[in-house]
């Protein structure tokens, strides 16, 4: 048995501890395991594909990044190719890849990834090759399963960072607008604001209003609390409007959300008087080394995805149902995004504590 393993999409922290699992459980079962190289692209010859032994995953369980390096543009069914002219074109490669995975041999692949990479991976088993996924992105917004790893390293650092802007904060009696990740999902926002005690959670699963944002504002003010946190998901939308869209991204890659911060701080300074500040957590968040919780749930999905191989459960991912580590059909979980819903417990709580959505 000669299995393959595959990280796509955005690192999160954790995919050392998967590829770790993974192969010591291949290893144990007597197989051989191959890494394809920078996501899917290791298999249309970008990059390469490379044994994957006890010696490769010695000591990196706990290292943020992933040893197979990884891309959110490899995308074979839409490959960007460019063209004399400078300009791209997306070419549908699926089947070389199909091809080049039969001649090296591989019986079945681990696919890791977020949503796009699990849609990839599914696609690629309705063609014939035996994929098994893995859930991952630390925005935390795929169905089917309690969480995926990542998430909870990357609130643990927004929550940090949240207790650091406290006390500057107040120091200056300033309004300072802290922008993090999730996509079109809240979690992170949500999670972090609540743990990190902030005064303003703004998510795109409610959207908001400006004037709500800064009445809260002065309240506090009122009640002789000069400083405020205001944490903001880069996919927050006012209400009646969009959400805020950075420049254009590279061929074949999504477009890049962000820049709320800055524009929510602008609007709080302008209508109260306060001094303001923004800032973007960005990147921070997807790196350094995992968490206890997210190691042990990598870890965790590593050993069930070869389980899963031996299994024969083709097209289907690893998930948490706690306490269980499960298996389910990809196009299940994928079925409808996972979001923040808003009469769920932890915003009820937050709106109990004295946090504003701005709605
Ligand atoms: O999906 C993970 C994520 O970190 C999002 O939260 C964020 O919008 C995006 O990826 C950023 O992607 P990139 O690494 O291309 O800037």
């Amino acid at each position: 048995m000669r299995i393959a393993i595959s990280t796509g999409g955005g690192d999160a922290p954790g995919l050392n501890a998967v590829i770790r699992a993974a192969v010591l459980s291949a290893l144990d079962r007597g197989w051989h395991v191959l890494g394809i190289r920078k996501g899917y692209a290791g298999l249309l010859g970008e990059d390469d594909v490379v044994p994957l032994t006890r010696d490769s995953v010695r000591g990196i369980g706990h290292l943020g990044g992933t040893i197979l390096r990884t891309t959110n543009r490899g995308n074979p069914f839409s490959y960007p190719v460019k063209q004399a002219d400078g300009s791209f074109v997306e070419i549908d490669r699926s089947d070389e890849l199909i091809e080049n995975a039969r001649n090296l041999g591989i019986n079945a692949l681990i696919s890791i990834g977020g949503d796009g990479s699990l849609k990839i991976a599914h696609q690629l088993w309705r063609k014939g090759l035996r994929v098994v996924g893995v859930p991952k992105t630390i925005d935390n917004d795929v169905s089917g399963t309690v969480a995926t790893f990542g998430f909870d390293t990357a609130v643990t650092t927004a929550m940090e960072a949240i207790d650091k802007l406290h006390t500057t904060a107040e120091s200056h009696d300033r309004v300072i607008v802290m922008e993090v990740m999730g996509r079109h999902a809240g979690f992170i926002a949500l999670h972090s604001g609540l743990s990190g005690a902030v005064h303003v959670i703004l998510i795109p699963e409610i959207p908001y209003d400006i004037d709500k944002v800064c009445e809260a504002i002065m309240a506090r003010e009122s009640r002789g609390r000069h400083f405020d946190i205001v944490v903001v998901a880069e996919g927050a939308i006012p209400k009646g409007g969009t959400e805020s869209i950075l420049g254009a991204s590279l061929p074949g890659q999504d477009r890049r959300i962000g820049g709320i911060a800055q524009r929510v701080a602008v609007q709080i300074q302008e209508k109260t008087g306060k001094e303001c500040r923004s800032m973007v957590l960005g990147h921070l968040q997807r790196g350094g080394m995992p968490t206890g919780y997210d190691r042990l749930l990598a870890t965790r999905f590593g050993g069930a995805a070869v389980e899963a191989i031996d299994d024969g459960k083709w097209g289907h991912m690893v998930a948490l149902q706690s306490p269980h580590i499960v298996t389910i059909p990809i196009d299940e979980a994928l079925k409808e995004p996972r979001r923040v819903d808003p009469t769920h417990d932890i915003v009820r709580t937050a709106r109990r504590t004295g946090i504003s959505f701005g709605d």
